[in-house]
């Protein structure tokens, strides 16, 4: 008797704004999908309710978990409940995973938010599945997840669309953590790449500058970063760019966290498009994850 016929197939909760994701994997993986239901009493708690049965089932709970500290608390109550009524796994799909960059205490008595954020969702969830987390001081996500913490790369994806959609591109990472990805999507694409170094002085205050300078003749720039926060260290990327004779690059960036004023900013440097994988979902958003969600989902044995 085969296991796969047996077993029920895995049941996608969404949280509150991801349904349209949960949905997608859904289909992706042969799942089933439904909601997690919330209400905010009037003194400014959270009702939680899961809108399907799920005794026997492998719980996967869906969320967007940009803006996390308002998400974290309904979460967590849906993956106790989950448990209590008889889910026999739960996973949470969590396609950008928050507070991965303060990953050190930079000043005294500052929290290192990436261990206690990672110390909590562990307490309350059997495995983890996200994309291109901030792995910068932190090697893997085992170092701060015990938990079946699994990353997916984002790279495929975006080498893709760079195939279809820009001709002759060159690569440019504007500071050495986002080397990972420009070497491997440059990779894939055969497109040559350069990294370059960065200074932050500030939120908005961003310094970067060539170790050499590319030749550009024939090429169109692109800028390529994991997280787009306030738009500053790819705006100062392309006004170094198009001081270096450059043309005027666009940018590709894995989560779309685009505080108010990042387009802007991004436009008055130069930047003539931003494009963006949907883990955080953005009006730039045309790089699905569904596919690459489902597709680890699906490889994963029920159990
Ligand atoms: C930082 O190390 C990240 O890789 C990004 O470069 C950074 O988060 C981008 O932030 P912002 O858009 O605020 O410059």
């Amino acid at each position: 008797m085969s296991l796969k016929t047996t077993e029920p197939v895995p049941l996608l909760l969404a949280l509150p704004g991801s349904e349209g994701l949960a949905a997608a994997i859904a289909a992706g993986c042969g799942g089933e999908a439904a909601s997690v239901a919330t209400h905010r009493f009037p003194d400014g708690e959270s009702l939680v309710r899961l809108e399907a049965p799920v005794q026997g089932r492998h719980v996967v709970l869906v969320a967007h978990l940009h803006e996390p500290d308002a998400k974290l608390l309904p979460l967590l109550f849906a993956a106790d409940t989950a448990r209590e009524l008889g889910a026999t796994r739960v996973t949470l799909v969590a396609p950008y995973l928050p507070y991965m960059r303060q990953d050190m205490r930079f000043r005294a008595g500052e929290a290192v938010t990436s261990h206690t954020f990672a110390a909590v969702v562990s307490a309350h969830v059997d495995a983890l599945l996200t994309i291109d987390p901030h792995l910068h001081r932190i090697a893997s996500l085992d170092a701060i997840y015990p938990i079946d913490a699994r990353a997916l790369r984002a790279a495929p994806a975006m080498a893709d669309w760079l195939r279809r959609e820009v001709p002759l591109p060159l690569l440019v990472g504007p500071d050495s953590e986002s080397a990972q990805w420009v070497e491997s999507v440059a990779s894939r694409i055969g497109a040559p790449f350069t990294v370059l170094d960065k200074q932050r002085f500030g939120d908005h205050d961003v310094a970067v500058a060539f170790r050499e300078v590319p030749d550009w003749r024939g090429r169109t720039p692109v800028l390529l970063d994991d997280i787009v926060s306030t738009g500053r260290t790819l705006a100062a990327a392309a006004r170094a760019l198009i001081e270096a004779g450059a043309a005027a690059p666009i940018c590709v960036g894995v989560h779309a966290l685009c505080n108010s004023d990042a387009e802007d900013a991004l436009r008055a440097a130069g930047v003539t498009r931003l494009v963006t994988c949907d883990t955080v979902p953005h009006p730039t958003n045309a790089i699905p994850m569904a596919p690459l969600l489902a597709a680890a989902l699906a490889s994963r044995s029920p159990e």
